[in-house]
Formats: C-alpha cells, sequence, structure tokens
C-alpha cells in the first residue's frame, strides 16, 4: 500500500490544491492531505476550521484521509508509513525553497520522497495569501475556491469587519 502525504499550511483550501490532489490520488493508494498548525503565519483560518474545509471539499474521494499536524513533518510521516510527501511546484520562484525542503527531509529521513506535481496551467498563478487578499477586497474569488471555502471566506471576513 503505497500512501502519501500532502502537507500544507490550506488557509484556505483553493482549486489549486485540490486539483494537485486530484493527481496524487491517482499516483497512490492512500493519500494523506494533513494541515499544519503553522501559528507563525497567523492564519485566517484556525487549524480546525482549514481541516473541516478540507474535510467538506473533499467528500468524492474514498481514498483520502483529512488530518492536521504540528511538528516534524518526517516524524508524522513515518507515524503514518508514508513513503512519499506530495508537494505542488507553480512556477520557478516555488522550486528554490521547495529544492530545499525536499532535501532537508530527505536528509531527516533517506526513506522518504517528495514528489512535485504540476496543477492545470490555470492554476499556476493562484495561491491562499492571494485569494485571501482579493476576499478581503471584495473581490471575486468563486472561481478560485471551492464553494464551502468561499462561504466561510465571506463569513469570516464579515465577523473580522
Ligand atoms: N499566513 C497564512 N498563509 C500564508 C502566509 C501567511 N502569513 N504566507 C504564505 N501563506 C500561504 C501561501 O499563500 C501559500 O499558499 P498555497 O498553499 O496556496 O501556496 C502557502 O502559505 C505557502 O507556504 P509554504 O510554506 O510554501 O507551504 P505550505 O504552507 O503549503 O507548507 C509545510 C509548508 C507545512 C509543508 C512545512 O512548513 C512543514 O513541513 N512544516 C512542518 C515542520 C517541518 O517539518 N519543518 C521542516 C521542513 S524541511
Amino acid at each position: 500500500m503505497k500512501i502519501a502525504i500532502y502537507p500544507g499550511t490550506f488557509d484556505p483550501i483553493t482549486n489549486g490544491h485540490l486539483d494537485i490532489l486530484e493527481r496524487a490520488v491517482r499516483l497512490f493508494d492512500r493519500v494523506i492531505i494533513t494541515v499544519a498548525k503553522n501559528p507563525s503565519k497567523k492564519p485566517l483560518f484556525d487549524q480546525e476550521e482549514r481541516y473541516t474545509l478540507i474535510r467538506a471539499a473533499v467528500k468524492r474521494y474514498s481514498n483520502v484521509e483529512v488530518d492536521t499536524f504540528d511538528g516534524l513533518l518526517v516524524e508524522y510521516a513515518k507515524k503514518k508509513h508514508a513513503t512519499a510527501l506530495v508537494r505542488g511546484l507553480r512556477a520557478i520562484s516555488d522550486f528554490e525553497y521547495e529544492l530545499q525542503m525536499a532535501l532537508m527531509n530527505r536528509k531527516l529521513d533517506s526513506t522518504l520522497e517528495t514528489v512535485f506535481l504540476m496543477p492545470n496551467e490555470k492554476y499556476t498563478y493562484l495561491n491562499s495569501s492571494i485569494v485571501r487578499e482579493i476576499a478581503r477586497l471584495g473581490g471575486d474569488v468563486s472561481g478560485f475556491v471551492p464553494d464551502v471555502a468561499l462561504k466561510a471566506l465571506i463569513r469570516k471576513l464579515q465577523k473580522k469587519k
């Protein structure tokens, strides 16, 4: 059984993340999409909210588990018996940081491979920070995030006003 971990902050999950997940489920028997706490980023949605949004957005997959983690990713992967980490690569600008993380994770655990997947070209410009900013400024992000995340963004930003 080939298990992969797809880790991230997912603040909130976007259609770009879902595109990567869709590709990963075709390659692995089981994919665990897991939400990092990342308090240093001061996320808009807390870890529990980000987890709940992903749960709702990935209901259709039978081989996807949604989880949360804190601490070292390699330790978490070991606990889950995963052999691979999945990361999305959108542009060259993602590459340097991703390469650094992949090599460091391999140094920490030589049995764990990082697999980079490229999303559909229409998502190459998309990231959660841009989505949050557009939504905060009243722009339409309905084409960028799943419905549950759109509703949650609207609710959250109304509360913040
Ligand atoms: N607040 C909230 N979100 C922010 C942000 C902020 N201030 N700044 C950037 N982001 C968002 C970006 O919009 C981007 O979203 P995207 O997923 O749509 O691209 C995302 O965060 C980019 O952050 P990045 O750090 O590149 O990746 P990530 O957050 O998806 O995942 C982890 C990084 C969780 C995989 C990595 O930090 C990790 O493994 N942490 C565990 C600790 C560990 O093992 N560290 C050693 C790694 S070698």
